[in-house]
């Protein structure tokens, strides 16, 4: 169960704001661009009275800040990455302890970041991405008056920090001490484009010691810090002034232990310390960040590491839920979901955060919306993400494969424009959705309305109508990626594999639905109706297109059923015999797998939703390739981009394109949740107003336990078997009612010690906590 210590309290979603500024953004003279070292901006000045003084400060690239030498906040990879272009985040700080009436010193440094270090991969690179100048706007207040200001009057120079970026790393020349030799310029900039943190800052999570370490026979010694995460290493190093530590980083080791970086592809992805030979030096890089278990340390000259840990990186530090049952395979699973989501929510969601990618790629962030929420609060996350999501669509309603999009500001240097896809651009419905379930607030789907109804206009077009024909040339208009990474089985013969224009066609179902619904509550009664016709249409079109008149589905492949039932597309006539080739499909494939990204997160829900859990426990569990367990016995700490990354003999596969921290499988924490432990929230009282109860009881997990933390306090909910007996403890917090659903698979015995008749609508159970028994 929760500690409560993770007990804090949902945050409210947050509108932009913005502040009148005195400040001017200056640049440093001394910067000499992306090839460059790090440059500041520094200010001394004096105070009369430092009373309740606050910083409000952001940048162009990166900024880490320090009064009088001492570091300002905690929060890492500020302002934070945004479309910089639409808005950039400012933070605010309170300067009390660190501010002295009389002569203070305020220096600001700056890094490349995302603003201008390399976006994008192979003949693909672009630099200065959002502009070619670092530049920083700060500005200290005490009770409306401007104590400091950045302007023309202040000095720049170079940093220790030799040269960083998000894919290079960073290096650090602790003998160079920063001197002020330039002035600064002061840029032509609108401030109305700063607006307050719209959520979170990168945090650091506590620091992991290495479990193992050892020497190569090169000579260079590895770490193993037992978890893979995305951040930093922080050394201790002692030795000679001049003398190197190198650190390049690993996910994975070889059969032979070899130290294996392929899939980090062309990013450096290194940190390198000189040091300045001044005894024990502590050093963590400031401008970057990367995914990783191994550290592999390579000493050049006289110097010593005394220590080296683990620094991980999150923009979602507490959890707020947690899953738990008898099976440890499963629970590391969980584990590994949350490892996965915090590596890969730094500022943004992620797809990976080690290869020269690392992008907010919408797919990936669309099917792990659900059990994202589940885990950690994602409400300001996810709202500031869909502001990117939203300023990257395009003209004509399509939406772009990730966010902040190089693709959609230099469409040359990235040789492309990237945006159409379905089951990707359909985050626009589908995580404003996910969002309201969660936390109950319109806004969202109100901000995200018109995203979603030019989405629709341009699924429509891509084939003038319902059934979406895409284009198959790669990043081509009407492009889709399909059931991306659909695994097909022994190649001797291959599985069945949904077509891309039905993945698109139900994606096109899917999203015209949530945003028909969306219509409807946020009162937009003309649009709701217009919507729920298109709608419809394409259940329609879906029925005479890909169902056989004997009930099959065209493809007859798991994510054709899984999409088309849990969406409610499979119609009346062909349901029995529909249900009974979705049960013959999963036990012709020997109950593996074989979904990819959009059909992986609806299969297990799908059986359930059918009542066919004896199904969905065995594809659950099965601890072969494809599977979930699979790679969780193989050791792995996050969840993997291919479910036959590794094979069981070690050996990998596709090297370069292959990430071990890939959080998109992990969406089926979303049926852990909602299905075994049985907690759903619900549209027509969203937030948790409302949760649906019933749960699936597989006798295979043995005891279920499950704690989540909405915005009315801490839900808790498990089960056990005793014989023929489910007992299912439901703690529902003040303000949450509870809403037990009849099943006549598993009836009921009784609720709180007494026999209830539970009508077909369910049961309403208040606050507090319940006991129910069913037969199994
Ligand atoms: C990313 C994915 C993404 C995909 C699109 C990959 O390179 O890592 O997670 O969704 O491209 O197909």
């Amino acid at each position: 169960m929760a500690q409560d210590a993770f007990h804090v309290p949902v945050q409210k979603s947050r509108a932009l704001q913005r502040r009148d500024w005195a400040g001017q953004m200056i640049a440093p003279s001394a910067d000499q661009g992306t090839k460059g070292p790090s440059s500041f901006v520094a200010k001394t000045f004096t105070v009369d009275n430092p009373a309740n003084a606050r910083l409000h400060i952001s940048a162009f690239g990166l900024y880490r800040a320090f009064l009088n030498g001492k570091r300002i906040g905690e929060d890492y990879l500020t302002p934070g990455w945004t479309n910089y272009d639409n808005r950039i985040d400012f933070q605010s700080y309170d300067l009390s302890d660190l501010l002295t009436a009389g002569q203070n010193h305020l220096e600001i440094w700056l890094g490349d970041g995302w603003y201008r270090s390399q976006m994008m991969w192979r003949d693909m690179k672009v630099f200065n991405c959002w502009g070619e100048r670092i530049a920083a706007i700060a500005e200290i207040e005490a009770e409306g008056q401007v104590l400091l200001s950045t302007d023309d009057s202040w000095t720049s120079g170079l940093l220790p920090v030799t040269k960083s970026g998000i894919y290079y790393g960073e290096d650090h020349d602790a003998r160079i001490v920063p001197k002020p030799t330039h002035g600064v310029e002061v840029l032509t900039f609108d401030t109305a484009l700063l607006v307050a943190a719209e959520c979170d800052p990168v945090a650091a999570l506590p620091a992991i010691e290495p479990v193992e370490s050892w020497v190569d026979p090169d000579g260079t010694t590895v770490h193993d810090f037992g978890q893979n995460a995305a951040g930093v290493c922080r050394i201790e190093v002692t030795g000679d002034a001049g003398a190197e530590v190198y650190i390049d980083y690993a996910e994975v080791l070889g059969p032979n232990r070899e130290f294996d970086r392929r899939n980090y592809r062309e990013a450096r992805a290194a940190q390198k310390y000189t040091h300045a030979g001044h005894g024990t030096e502590c050093w963590e890089p400031v401008f970057t960040f990367v995914g990783f278990r191994y550290a592999r340390v390579k000493v050049t000259g006289n110097a010593q590491v005394l220590s080296i840990v683990s620094v991980p990186l999150t923009s979602v530090p507490r959890r707020a839920g947690g899953f738990t049952c008898d099976l440890p395979l499963v629970n590391r699973l969980v584990e590994n979901t949350i490892w996965s989501q915090r590596g890969n929510f730094i500022e943004i969601p992620t797809d990976c955060p080690q290869r020269d990618e690392r992008m907010g790629w919408t797919g990936d962030a669309q099917v792990f919306a659900g059990t994202a929420c589940w885990l950690a609060d994602c409400n300001r996350f996810f709202t500031s993400y869909l502001r990117d999501v939203v300023h990257d669509q395009r003209p004509n309603g399509a939406v772009s494969y990730f966010s902040p999009d190089p693709t959609r500001i230099h469409p040359k240097l990235a040789k492309g424009n990237w945006a159409g896809s379905t089951g990707w651009g359909d985050v626009v419905t589908v995580m404003p959705w996910q969002h309201y379930l969660h936390y109950g607030d319109p806004s969202v789907l109100r901000e995200n309305f018109g995203a979603m109804q030019r989405w629709l206009d341009y699924l429509w077009s891509i084939s003038e109508g319902p059934i979406i024909r895409p284009n198959s040339v790669w990043g081509g208009p009407g492009f889709s990626f399909g059931d991306w990474l659909q695994p097909i089985g022994d190649n001797r013969k291959p599985r069945p594999t949904i077509s891309d224009d039905c993945a698109a066609t139900l994606y096109h179902f899917i999203s015209t639905d949530l945003a028909a619904r969306t219509a409807e509550i946020i009162g937009e009664t003309e649009a709701a109706e217009r919507l729920a016709a298109r709608r419809d249409e394409i259940r329609a079109a879906f029925e005479a297109e890909y169902f056989t008149q004997t009930g099959r589905l065209a493809h007859n492949d798991q994510t054709s059923y899984a999409l088309a039932f849990l969406h409610d597309l499979v119609p009346e006539c062909h349901f029995e015999a529909a249900k009974t080739y979705f049960r013959r499909v999963i036990e012709d494939a020997h109950h593996k797998i074989g979904t990819g990204f959009i059909g992986t997160p609806a299969l297990l829900p799908a059986l359930s939703k059918l009542g066919m859990d004896d199904l969905a426990e065995k594809v659950f569990l099965n601890r072969e390739v494809p599977g979930w367990l699979y790679q969780v016995e193989q050791g792995a700490t996050t969840i993997w981009e291919r479910w036959d990354a590794i094979g069981p003999d070690g050996t990998i596969y596709e090297p370069s394109m292959n990430s071990y921290n890939h959080y998109a499988y992990g969406a089926v924490c979303q049926w852990l949740f909602e299905y075994v432990a049985g907690c759903r929230p619900v549209p027509e009282a969203p937030g948790f107003d409302l949760v649906m109860l019933a749960p699936a009881i597989l006798p295979a997990l043995g005891q279920v336990s499950m704690w989540h933390d909405c915005r009315h306090g801490q839900i808790e909910a498990g089960w056990h078997i005793d014989g023929s007996h489910a007992h299912y403890s439901v703690t529902l917090p003040k303000g949450c009612t509870g809403l037990l659903a009849a099943d006549p698979s598993r009836p009921i015995l009784s609720v709180n010690g007494e026999n209830t008749d539970v009508p077909e609508g369910g049961l309403k159970l208040p606050p507090g906590n319940h006991k129910i028994v069913f037969a199994i």
